[in-house]
């Protein structure tokens, strides 16, 4: 049986289609492909009415709920407070996509030695998938709130950090920062391209 939030459930009344592919509902376990993923956090993200009245931005921590859980994935709400970020992480090789609703976001990413190799800017609108093997870390290092939502499948797979988060730090800051702006800029410029 899966978990929704609230939010989520479709006001019969007012006859509302289902806001979530079936297969995302399922009770058999799966995986949902990356299209369907990115495509699912991209519609969610265009729907203020779902996740405006839900969402909250704290300065003392990074807030999150989770909007779905079923066998086949789980979806994520996520206010990032000027200044937060997680850990680099992996995604326990489960396939991923974010969506901005709000806001913008940086994404560092990282090779499977825990290495950054680039960074990009992820802004309203945009939404992105990960490979099973995607190792990143996500950061609001702008002024103001930004909202995000994240699917993954298969769902509740253990995430996986950087052994040392120093490590991961001190690779990050031995990266040109001319190199890093460079990649900035052009996935800023294609970002719109991929709603
Ligand atoms: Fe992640």
């Amino acid at each position: 049986m899966p978990l929704l939030h609230p939010a989520l459930i479709a006001d019969p009344a007012r006859h509302t289609e289902p806001l979530l592919p079936t297969e995302c509902l399922s009770d058999e376990p799966g995986t949902i492909d990356l299209a369907t993923l990115r495509d699912l956090t991209a519609a969610l993200a265009g729907m203020p009415r779902i996740w405006r009245p839900v969402i909250h931005h704290r300065a003392d921590r990074r807030w999150y709920t989770r909007l779905l859980l079923s066998a086949t994935v789980e979806v994520w709400l996520i206010g990032w407070y000027p200044g937060q970020q997680t850990e680099v992480h992996d995604h326990g090789g489960a396939l991923g996509a974010m969506a901005v609703a709000e806001g913008r976001v940086e994404e560092d990413r990282y090779d499977r030695n825990w290495t950054i190799t680039r960074v990009r800017e992820h802004v309203t609108g945009s939404a992105v998938g990960f490979s099973a093997a995607h190792v990143h870390r996500v950061a609001n290092r702008g002024l103001e709130v930004a909202t995000t939502i994240h699917a993954y499948s298969p769902p509740e797979l253990p995430m996986r950090f950087a052994p040392t988060q120093n490590d991961a730090d001190v690779r990050a800051a031995a990266v040109p920062t001319t190199a890093v702006a460079a990649y900035a800029g052009r996935d800023v410029a294609s970002a719109g391209a991929t709603r």
